[in-house]
Parts: C-alpha cells; sequence; structure tokens
C-alpha cells in the first residue's frame, strides 16, 4: 500500500535534496545579486531536474559579513532578495511543483547588527547582556580562554565600552549567542514556529554542533597532529567549545518542535544538521528512537575523502555501519564551502562521483551547479569576497570559487543577471550552461536528470538495502535491493580501463556508448540490472 510505503519511507529517505545559494542562482532585478523571485523564475528547472526537496542558503536581513550567515532579523527577508511576500510566493511556487523548501536556521550566532546584540553590547546590565557569551579578561588582560575562530583568529573580541570579551566562533561580526539563556532559547524556538507556521517543510541548521558551550569555558586541548598547512582551528581540539551534551538536549527539542507540527498538521517537517565529527560522535545527533533528534546530520565524507576505490570503499562500509538502527544515511557531494567535485577530481571522475552520490543508500544533497559539472574558477584577487580567504590568505581555502553564479544560458552575464554578476562566472560558461547542456544528451547534465529519474523509478535506489561487494583494483562496487529486485553499481575510479567481469543489462553509464562487457572503460561507472 502506498500509505505504508510513504511511513516507512517518508519522503526525506526516498528523496533528493537541492541546495540552492541565492545570491547565485538567479537574478531578478538586475544587480547582478540572485534573489528569491529569481528562484521562482527557474522552479521549472529544479522540478525537471527530478529533486525532491530545495534547501535555500540565508536570505534573511544580513549586513553579508559572512554572505547570509550573519543573520540580523530571523523573521524578514533582506531587501536584496525580496520580502516575505516573496517568499511567500516562492513557497507556495515550490509546493505547487510538489518540491518542499527548507530553510537555513542559524542558531550558533547572529550578526553583530542584530538588535539582540546591539542591546546586549550597550551595557553589562542590558537584560539582553546574558543573550551572547561575555567574559571579563585574563588576568593578562588577553582574551578569556585560549579558543580559535573557525576562520583563524582569536575567537574573542574586546568591547572597549562595557570593558568586556565577547565569543565568536566565527567572524567577530558574528557574536555567539548564549543558548543557556532561556529567553534566548525561547525566542529562538519562535524564530522557528514563524517559519514553520508559513509552511516551510524544514530547516538545515548551521554549525549544529557548535551551539552550545562548556559552563566555564576551558582552554581547548592543543592538537598534537596541527601542521602550518592545516587551518588555526585545526591547532586545538574543539573538546570544549563543540559537541556539548546540553547541544543534543536541544536538537532534541528542535525535533520535538517539527514533530509536532508535522503531526498537528499532517505534514511531516525535516531537519538537517551540519555536523562535521568523527562518525563515533555523528552518530549522537540522530538521538534515540524515544528522543529523536535530527532526521539528517549532513554527512561529508566523500567531500573530505581521498578520490579511490579503496579509501571510499572503507568510508562508506564505516559510515553505514556506524548508523544506529533507526537513523537514515546521508551523503553530500558539494556546497557552497567545499571545493568543487569537478575541479577536484575532473569532469570524467564527477561523472562518476554523480553516479555514486546518486545511488548510495541514503538521502543525497546535490549542490547547484554540479549538475553542470562547473569546475575551477579563477577568482581574480579583486573579485575575492570571501570573508574565511582573508582571515587566513595564505591557505587558499576562499569558497567564492563554489559560489559563482549559475550559468543558464549563452546570453550576456550567463542569463543569470543583467548586469556584472557579484562574483565571476565560470570562465567556460559559454558553452558549459543549462541550455547548451540541455541540448546534449553527453552532458553532465543529462546524466544527472538520467539518474534522478532512475533512482525514482527505482526503489532499490532510494530506499533499498545495500551491501558491498569485491571489485577489481579500483573499482568500488555495491547492491541495491528492494522487493527482490537487486541493481549493482560498479565504478571505475581510475582514468584507465580496467578487466572487470559484470553480468546483466547496463541500464546507466557515465560514459556515451554502450557498455561492454567484460570490462569498464576509463571513468565509468555502470548501474547494471
Ligand atoms: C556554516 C556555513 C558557512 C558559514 C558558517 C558560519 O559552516 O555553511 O557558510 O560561514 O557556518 O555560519
Amino acid at each position: 500500500m502506498a500509505g505504508n510505503d510513504d511511513q516507512a519511507h517518508p519522503w526525506w529517505r526516498r528523496g533528493v535534496v537541492y541546495q540552492i545559494y541565492p545570491r547565485s542562482f538567479q537574478d531578478s532585478d538586475g544587480d547582478g545579486v540572485g534573489d528569491l523571485a529569481g528562484i521562482e523564475r527557474r522552479l521549472d528547472y529544479v522540478a525537471a531536474l527530478g529533486v525532491d526537496a530545495i534547501w535555500l542558503s540565508p536570505v534573511f536581513p544580513s549586513p553579508m559579513a559572512d554572505f547570509g550567515y550573519d543573520v540580523a532579523d530571523y523573521c524578514a527577508i533582506d531587501p536584496l532578495f525580496g520580502d516575505l511576500a516573496a517568499f511567500d510566493r516562492l513557497l507556495a511556487a515550490a509546493h505547487a511543483r510538489g518540491l518542499r523548501l527548507l530553510l537555513d536556521f542559524v542558531p550558533n550566532h547572529s550578526s553583530d547588527r542584530h538588535p539582540w546584540f546591539l542591546e546586549s553590547r550597550s551595557s553589562r546590565d542590558n537584560p539582553k547582556r546574558d543573550w551572547y557569551i561575555w567574559r571579563d579578561p585574563a588576568p593578562d588582560g588577553g582574551p578569556p580562554n585560549n579558543w580559535i575562530s573557525d576562520f583563524g583568529g582569536s575567537a574573542w573580541e574586546w568591547d572597549e565600552r562595557t570593558g568586556q570579551y565577547y565569543l565568536h566562533a566565527f567572524l567577530p561580526q558574528q557574536p555567539d549567542l548564549n543558548w543557556r539563556n532561556p529567553a534566548l532559547k525561547a525566542a529562538m524556538l519562535d524564530v522557528l514556529r514563524f517559519w514553520l507556521d508559513r509552511g516551510v517543510d524544514g530547516f538545515r541548521i548551521d554549525v549544529l554542533w557548535h551551539i552550545v558551550k562548556a559552563q566555564d569555558l576551558p582552554d581547548n586541548p592543543p592538537n598534537p597532529h596541527w601542521t602550518p598547512a592545516r587551518t588555526e582551528r585545526d591547532r586545538l581540539i574543539q573538546a570544549h567549545s563543540t559537541d556539548q551534551p546540553e547541544a543534543h538536549a536541544l536538537s532534541a527539542e528542535f525535533r520535538a518542535l517539527t514533530d509536532e507540527y508535522g503531526a498537528r498538521t499532517g505534514r511531516e517537517r525535516v531537519l538537517i544538521g551540519e555536523i562535521f565529527l568523527p562518525n563515533d560522535r555523528h552518530a549522537r545527533w540522530y538521538g534515540t528512537p524515544e528522543r529523536p533528534q535530527v532526521h539528517l546530520p549532513f554527512n561529508f565524507q566523500l567531500i573530505e575523502s581521498e578520490w579511490n576505490a579503496a579509501t571510499l570503499r572503507q568510508v562508506i562500509a564505516d559510515y553505514l555501519a556506524m548508523l544506529p538502527a533507526h537513523g537514515w544515511p546521508n551523503w553530500v557531494l558539494g556546497s557552497h564551502d567545499a571545493p568543487r567535485i569537478a575541479a577536484r577530481v575532473g569532469e570524467a571522475q564527477a561523472r562518476v562521483a554523480m553516479m555514486l552520490l546518486l545511488t548510495l543508500r541514503g538521502t543525497p544533497t546535490l549542490y547547484q551547479g554540479d549538475e553542470l559539472a562547473i569546475g575551477a574558477v579563477p577568482i581574480p584577487p579583486h573579485r575575492i569576497r570571501d570573508p574565511q580567504h582573508f582571515r587566513q590568505p595564505h591557505l587558499n581555502i576562499g569558497r567564492d570559487r563554489s559560489r559563482t553564479p549559475m550559468p543558464w544560458d549563452a546570453s550576456p552575464h550567463a542569463g543569470f543577471s543583467s548586469a556584472e554578476p557579484w562574483l565571476p562566472l565560470n570562465p567556460d560558461w559559454p558553452t558549459r550552461n543549462v541550455a547548451a547542456q540541455e541540448r546534449d544528451p553527453g552532458s553532465m547534465l543529462a546524466l544527472t536528470r538520467a539518474l534522478l529519474a532512475l533512482r525514482r523509478a527505482e526503489p532499490a535506489l532510494s530506499v533499498g538495502g545495500m551491501e558491498l561487494v569485491d571489485g577489481p583494483a579500483g573499482v568500488l562496487a555495491y547492491e541495491r535491493e528492494h522487493n527482490g529486485r537487486r541493481l549493482r553499481m560498479m565504478l571505475n575510479l581510475t582514468s584507465a580501463p580496467v578487466v572487470a567481469e559484470w553480468r546483466g543489462t547496463p541500464l546507466l553509464s557515465t560514459r556515451a556508448g554502450t557498455p561492454e562487457a567484460g570490462w569498464l572503460r576509463a571513468d565509468e561507472g555502470v548501474i547494471l540490472a
């Protein structure tokens, strides 16, 4: 019965999430920055891709010190992107196409221009002082402890007027909120209600594992494995600044609230948590069956792993093995923070990676532009915008190169905007764009659509069980099975042909032409029935 199947496999298990970075999807008003009306205009493209849900990076009022991850008002839309009416139109248009819409909830920090912080920093006895994390200097006048910002430098900023430091895990313009304060917590839960009442289908929760700090803020221990090639943040193990038990308790409260909405409205709402932790600690963000936390703690291991069959096989096996029985897996291959997959492994392997992402057991998150295999985008120094780059320029970890505008067609500015876009386009945009790839049956876009269509047609690929099987060196092989239908994936992770016995009917290959029995071509992934 469909109803039963729906309960056993709700949309967020069967479906695919598509991340839209609103600044770079589609501009509608000619300011070179994408906006909500632009996204609405492109919804048919998103629906035709065959994804199930959209996650929007932040669109709230923001001074844009961290491009929206510095929120100055949690319950409004930045004029750059539109207004609440434009948001409501987008949400209705998404729902009309059967697409769910998830917002980005940024609970760890607000903007330093948020009225809450303006009040908090106005005096030591302001009622909102304790909504943020203020401390006296250390005896030597320096910062209260040794914590390092994730973007580099001390995590503490001195406030001259009130003679204390405030904590910021990211930029000084992103003061950390104090979730131990009941009034702050109540205000933030109201933020979730505000958007749930408007009808959103859930949230991606920004840096969820950061949101509570150890009570008395002890120094973090040094990381013995740190080298200067790593970020400054990695000098320390974030033992006391992240992954605290109280953050898990909050995560369970977020879940209870969203579940309550789901039960009341008959429409399940979903929580995705941004979590960067080793497997054993990662698993805890699912919570327990009695007290669940987030539905999907983001799993970034495809982004972080070396790109070869042996490593990926191990990573996949370990990840699936550590999941609690009630925990549903998920996979992320790209984001506005990570280097583009095609830049990292090349276009031929990016096609294999897309097949992997869309055939592994677990909910995939697909990042805008990866369906076009956008690769390396050089950002000339005068066009660099990412604050993370400016805090540690020597590391070359700027994120602008993954945030460049969607190239829609070969018209000026790639159909993204009538003006010069805020970041440069991919240099090959005249040929690497949506319109060109729609005309080319061999394009990455065509492959992505075919994979998404096959995934929809074959429940084995979405909700089926999964088993890793032995394959020749360089080949990652696994099977998915549902109700007796068994499919085998064989992915050649190398750029040389590999002798590989395979049986069955090829349903799809990452390469043009028909796969030939007995071997896999260079960079070839196949799905066999
Ligand atoms: C998350 C976001 C990233 C942002 C950071 C601080 O990691 O994905 O873009 O800079 O949080 O909010």
